[in-house]
């Protein structure tokens, strides 16, 4: 059989399949494969209008992609991935590409990349964002890695991304598997917003005493300024949707316990591995983990209650709260960036932080009219040491700090858990302070170590003799 399909699809879940028939939608000759009948039959009504058909039959679907053949994988991260190629090798020949385009770990990646090239198969992983939507519509595309085979994708992937001022949101990110590596710190970003967001509805529903009509109508209302973003948009629209079996809203009747896939504790494990502080990022993973035990703290709040100061002057906190949620959002990008600078040194990857801004603009979860700034800091300076240190950012920080501190302090006197909100101030504060108190650490260390410490006025290593009282 000759069908001479341009791409294949292996996974036709909802990612996979909204994938095919957006590539379909564009007029490019593509299938699918599954193992599920289920899915099959999905796609083929999902995607009748294009006579879009999937294969069954693994051998079949090698023979119907036109050759180098190109496939795509859409499946869950993890052994699968592993037991999908170990499957494919076999049957295809050298010079063959295969892109994972799931949330597979880097190092996977690496390793993955470094086994195909090895038997001639060109390996490429890509980081997707956009979710089901995205990947329908438009979703922003991080791919990295095999560049001979990028560029032979590369017009599917520009065709079918979100776009922005006519922009594509994909573009070679760089070498290994550069690609997921800057898809999972989207996702360590992403958790941070979310986080931050929670923190927010807390403040506004046991701060402020709200009720989900307000809350919806002031999330409204700041997505209509700097703060627009796809996260505050659809956060705002939970305040409206309705519990078909209460007639309450739904966000009332949902379990206070978050769950994760892995995609943010990976970014925190990275970077502590590197030594590139990204607090506000792990705080989001922790308040995760921490909602999980809920019988515990349900046994604390009895136990340890706190008379919370009730916030007044709704009116004036609203204010302060928005340039609070601002200023977070900003730290939360400038730690991912952070991150990437690092990891780009440390692993080759020859990260392109203006043109990362620029994909992140359209079609992911992250996105956000900010990142139209961000986008112009390192359009103006490439090699910018950190987001803090664009002047335009510094402007906005400058304006935004103090009502950021007013909030803090309230949260804090009234008993709210705000992690996020207060790891990125500590952060702020930590990164502008010139003289910190670590000398007493170095001291420490050579008290009671011999770990020896420098000086501020003299070059070289010294230790002292500390124990001047024995
Ligand atoms: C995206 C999302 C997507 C997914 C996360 C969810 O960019 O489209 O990040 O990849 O929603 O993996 O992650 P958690 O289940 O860990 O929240």
């Amino acid at each position: 059989m000759i069908d001479n399909y341009t791409l294949g699809m292996i996974g036709l879940g909802t990612m996979g399949r909204n994938l095919l028939l957006n590539m379909a939608d564009h007029g490019f000759r593509v299938t699918g494969y599954d193992k599920d009948p289920k899915m099959l039959k999905k796609l083929a009504e999902d995607g009748a209008e294009h006579n879009l058909k999937g294969f069954e039959d693994l051998n079949d679907f090698i023979k119907s992609l036109e050759l180098p053949r190109r496939i795509m994988l859409l499946v869950p991260a993890g052994a699968i991935v592993d037991s999908v190629i170990s499957e494919l090798v076999p049957l295809l020949d050298k010079g063959d590409m295969i892109i994972d385009s799931g949330n597979s770990h880097f190092t996977d990646t690496s390793r993955r990349a470094k086994e195909l090239s090895d038997q001639g198969i060109h390996f490429f992983g890509m980081g997707i964002s956009g979710g089901e939507e995205g990947a329908r519509f438009g979703p922003s595309m991080m791919p990295g890695g095999d560049k001979e085979a990028y560029l032979s994708v590369k017009p599917i992937l520009e065709a079918v991304s979100a776009k922005v001022n006519g922009d594509p949101c994909v573009a070679y990110i760089g070498p290994g598997a550069s690609g997921h590596f800057v898809k999972m710190v989207h996702n360590g970003i992403e958790y941070a917003m979310m986080q931050i967001l929670a923190e927010t509805y807390d403040l506004l529903k046991n701060g402020l005493k709200y009720n989900n009509e307000q809350i919806y109508n002031l999330f409204d209302k700041w997505n209509n300024g700097r703060l627009k973003s796809f996260l505050l948009e659809v956060t705002k629209d939970i305040f409206k949707v309705k519990d078909e079996k209460t007639g309450g809203l739904l966000i009332d009747f949902i379990k206070d316990e978050a769950k994760s896939k892995g995609t943010g504790k990976w970014t925190t494990q990275v970077s502590v591995d590197l030594q590139l502080p990204i607090p506000t990022i792990n705080e989001s993973v922790s308040a995760r983990d921490l909602s999980k035990f809920k019988s515990l703290r349900v046994n604390l709040a009895a136990a340890l209650p706190h008379q919370a100061i009730a916030i007044e002057d709704a009116a004036a906190f609203e204010v302060k709260l928005e340039q609070a949620l601002y200023f977070a959002m900003i730290t939360a990008y400038a730690q991912g960036l952070h991150l990437l600078e690092q990891a780009s040194v440390e692993f080759k990857y020859e990260l392109n932080l203006k043109e990362i801004s620029q994909i992140w603009r359209g079609g992911c979860i992250i996105r956000a009219e900010l990142l139209e700034d961000i986008f112009q800091a390192y359009t103006k300076q490439p090699k910018l040491p950190h987001l803090f240190s664009d002047p335009g950012i510094q402007t906005q920080l400058k304006d935004i700090i103090g009502g950021t501190r007013q909030v803090i302090v309230s949260a804090i006197q009234s008993g709210i858990a705000i992690p996020c909100y207060a790891s990125a101030l500590t952060y702020y504060d930590s990164l502008r302070t010139a003289n910190s108190p670590l000398n007493l650490t170095q001291a420490q260390r050579d008290f009671f170590g011999a770990h020896t410490f420098e000086r501020i006025d003299e070059e070289g290593i010294f230790h002292a003799n500390w124990n001047t009282n024995n």
